[in-house]
C-alpha cells in the first residue's frame, strides 16, 4: 500500500525572506557593535554545510545526542502519551528517526510535523519519511519557531522536539520569549524534549566550531554570500576571517567575521553602505553552553515541570523532556 505524499505547508509568505532579511540586516548593521542575524545562515548551501558540520570528528554534540536518543528513546517514547511529535528547526531530521522508530513501536504515533525555515531541505527530509513511516502523517511545515508557534497544528496530546542545541542560538531573553510563546501554543501536560549543549572545556569548545577541515568557517561566510545575493552587496568574502571565541563569562560561543582590512560595503537591497576599520568583527551567531541547573531554570520560567535530564556517557550533552504545568 502507498503512503499518501507528505502535505507540506507553507506559513513564510514569498516575501518574507526578502522583507525580514532586509529588515534583520537594517537592525545588525546598521548599528555598532555589528551582528547578523542566525537563521540567514541556512539557504540551501548553509543546510548542506551543517549537514557537513554534524559529520566532522570535532563537531561532537551530534553524536552526542544521538547516543542519548539511542539509549533513552524507548523511554521517552513510554513517557510521553503522543499522538503528534512536532520538530523545531528539524533540518534533516537524521537523528529525529531514532525518536521515530522508538515511537513507532508504540503504535501510538499518528502525525510527524517537522518546522524549518530551509524549504528545500524540510521537503527532501518529508519525502524520506514518508517513505520510511507509512503508518505516520507527515505534515512539514516551512515556517519560523520564532513567529509560527501558534499556528501549528493542534487538537491532540503533543511532543515538541528542539534538537541539536538550537535553543542556544538564542540570546537568554530571545529564549524566555521563545519558551513562553511555546508554552501558551501548548496545552498543559503537553511535553518537550529539548537538547542543550553543557559547558565544558574550552579546546573542545573551541575545536568544535573551528574544525581543521574549514568547513565551519565555510558555513559562518556563507551568511554574507547571502547578502551578496539576496540584497546585491559586495561583500569580499576573502577579506573575512572566522573567529571563533569562547566567551567564558557568557558561556556562550560567540563565533565572530573579522575584517582584515578597511573597507567600505555597499547593501543595496537594505539601503545600507557600512564602514568596516581593520580589525571590526561582525558577530554572526552565539552557541550557549547550558547547565543543569539553568535548563531547568529557563524552562521552569516558562511553566515546564523538567520529568528528566538525560547525559551522553561523556557528559557533553543534555536532553531533557519536561511538560507543561
Ligand atoms: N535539528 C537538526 C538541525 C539543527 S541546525 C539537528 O539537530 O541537527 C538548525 C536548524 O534550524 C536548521 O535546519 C535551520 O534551517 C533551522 N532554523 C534556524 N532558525 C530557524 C527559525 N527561526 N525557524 C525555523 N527553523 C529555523
Ligand atoms: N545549533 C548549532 C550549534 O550551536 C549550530 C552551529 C553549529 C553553528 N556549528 C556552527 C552555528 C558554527 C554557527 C557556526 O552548535
Amino acid at each position: 500500500m502507498s503512503s499518501p505524499a507528505p502535505v507540506v505547508s507553507v506559513l513564510l509568505d514569498p516575501d518574507w525572506a526578502a522583507g525580514s532579511l532586509v529588515d534583520d540586516v537594517r537592525r545588525g548593521l546598521g548599528a555598532k557593535p555589528l551582528r547578523l542575524p542566525p537563521k540567514w545562515l541556512y539557504d540551501d548551501e548553509g543546510s548542506r554545510l551543517f549537514d557537513l558540520i554534524t559529520r566532522l570528528p570535532e563537531y561532537y554534540p551530534t553524536e552526542a545526542e544521538r547516543a542519548i536518543l539511542d539509549l533513552h528513546g524507548a523511554d521517552i517514547a513510554a513517557a510521553c502519551d503522543a499522538s503528534t511529535l512536532v520538530e523545531l528547526g528539524s533540518g534533516t531530521s537524521d537523528k529525529t528517526r531514532v525518536l521515530l522508530d522508538a515511537f513507532d513501536a508504540t503504535g501510538r504515533l499518528r502525525r510527524f510535523v517537522p518546522v524549518d525555515v530551509s524549504e528545500a531541505t524540510l521537503r527532501a527530509a518529508a519525502d524520506m519519511l514518508d517513505r520510511r513511516y507509512p503508518d505516520v502523517a507527515i505534515e512539514a511545515v516551512v515556517g519560523d519557531f520564532t513567529l509560527h508557534l501558534g499556528d501549528l497544528p493542534g487538537g491532540d496530546r503533543r511532543l515538541v522536539a528542539f534538537l541539536g542545541g538550537t535553543i542556544g542560538n538564542l540570546y537568554v531573553e530571545e529564549r524566555g520569549a521563545f519558551l513562553g510563546a511555546l508554552a501558551d501554543s501548548l496545552e498543559p501536560g503537553d511535553w518537550l524534549l529539548i537538547g542543550t549543549d553543557l559547558v565544558k572545556s574550552s579546546d573542545r569548545l573551541i575545536a568544535a566550531y573551528n574544525d581543521s577541515q574549514g568547513v565551519t568557517s565555510a558555513f559562518v561566510a556563507n551568511s554574507l554570500a547571502v547578502l551578496n545575493r539576496e540584497l546585491g552587496a559586495d561583500f569580499d568574502l576573502d577579506a573575512y576571517s572566522y573567529v571563533p571565541f569562547w566567551d567564558a563569562h557568557m558561556e556562550r560561543m560567540d563565533l565572530r567575521l573579522r575584517s582584515e582590512a578597511p573597507q567600505r560595503v555597499s547593501i543595496p537591497g537594505a539601503d545600507l553602505e557600512v564602514d568596516l576599520a581593520s580589525g571590526e568583527e561582525i558577530r554572526v551567531e552565539i552557541s550557549t553552553k547550558f547547565r543543569p541547573e539553568g535548563i531547568r531554570a529557563e524552562l521552569g520560567a516558562a511553566g515546564f515541570e523538567v520529568e528528566h535530564i538525560w547525559t551522553d556517557p561523556a557528559d557533553d550533552f543534555a536532553l531533557t523532556l519536561a511538560r507543561l504545568r
